[in-house]
């Protein structure tokens, strides 16, 4: 099997049919271009953005929002715990020149599901998201996107009925994480659930979840059907992945990850200011240090340092022993 065309959300065209996942705190502008200049996959996604905040970001043309000329097309996701929210930023996005905008109905952090009362929290009211929907569509004149979980519970009928209201609403395409909104990150995604909203509906199915290799991501195609493939920490991981996936063979030597790390680094350490690059470089040194054979303690290791040049000094000490190869 190979990777089936491109599909359109409304006018914009996903090709490659493979999606970069909304991840915040990691899929910042610097990590996007860093996963382009592999392979650039069909559509990115904003890290999560509060619609509330939106007229602020904009106006200080935050670095939540900005990317270079290649992070092409994008959809900038938002988070809203009600229609007046998720307009607001909505209309912000729509004047920055987002392609796409998408409503997060996903999230279970719990600031975001709990004390905002958004994100995956929605999934247990259908009513209040065809009210934020209804109110989104007309807001917007470019597609507008939905990235959703399972909910409460593994349960056809409730999936069967939420996509009913995303086509009734004007949604142009869904994500689905089929994980329940409890279960974070932990257990496998039930992709079964892609191939079943798939059978529900004429909107574009972008499936999501576990997705770690070229086989996994052929596997997902074939087993639900689906029109996209979403993929989030495997490609922090191994920023090359798109480029896997689409045929590229490369081999990975010590030399190469220390390379692509050090390119994440510039690319980081260049768009934030110290404070919010030493962040974002720990963050994806979690990640990609799992490719490394002792790169756990060296990632933990980082955690406690308190400046950008101490991590450099450790990790130009260490990355390369730590390889293991
Ligand atoms: C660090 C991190 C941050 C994330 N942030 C978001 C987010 O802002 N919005 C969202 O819809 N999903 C977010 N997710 C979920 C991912 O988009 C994705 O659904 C999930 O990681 C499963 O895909 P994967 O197995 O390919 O990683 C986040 C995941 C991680 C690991």
């Amino acid at each position: 099997m190979t990777i089936p065309a491109a599909f359109n959300i409304g006018a914009v065209r996903i090709d490659p049919p493979l999606v970069l996942a909304p991840m915040a705190g990691v899929s910042h502008s610097p990590f996007r271009r860093l996963v382009a200049s592999f392979a650039k996959p069909g559509l990115f996604f904003s890290e999560m953005l509060s619609a509330r905040h939106l007229p602020n970001d904009v106006q200080k043309k935050s670095l939540w929002l900005q990317r270079h000329e290649v992070e092409y097309p994008m959809a900038y996701q938002i988070v809203a715990p009600n229609p007046e929210e998720a307009v607001i930023g909505a209309r912000e996005l729509a004047g920055y020149g987002a392609e796409i905008v998408d409503l997060n109905l996903a999230c279970p952090a719990p600031n975001i599901a709990g004390r905002r009362k958004a994100g995956g929290h929605l999934l247990s009211d259908l009513s209040l998201i065809e009210a934020i929907l209804t109110a989104l569509r007309p807001a917007l004149a470019c597609p507008l996107t939905v990235k959703i979980r399972l909910g409460v519970a593994p349960d056809l009928a409730f999936l069967k009925e939420l996509a009913g209201v995303l086509e009734a609403t004007g949604v142009d395409a869904i994500t689905l994480h089929p994980r329940l909104t409890s279960e974070k990150l932990k257990g496998r995604a039930r992709w079964d659930y892609i191939g079943h909203l798939k059978s529900m509906t004429r909107l574009p199915v972008i499936g999501n979840g576990d997705v770690t290799s070229r086989a996994d991501c052929l596997a997902m195609f074939g087993q639900t059907g689906c029109d996209g493939v979403m993929i989030g920490r495997a490609a922090v991981r191994r920023p090359w992945l798109f480029a896997e996936i689409l045929g590229e063979e490369r081999e990975i030597s010590a030399e190469f990850l220390w390379a692509t790390y050090q390119e994440a680094w510039r690319l980081i350490a260049e768009f934030y200011p110290e404070h919010q690059a030493l962040g974002r470089i720990k963050e994806f040194t979690w990640y990609f240090s799992q490719n490394l054979q002792f790169g756990h303690r060296l990632a933990a290791r980082m955690q406690n340092l308190p400046t950008l040049a101490a991590c450099r000094d450790l990790l130009d000490r260490e990355f390369l022993r730590c390889c293991g190869f």
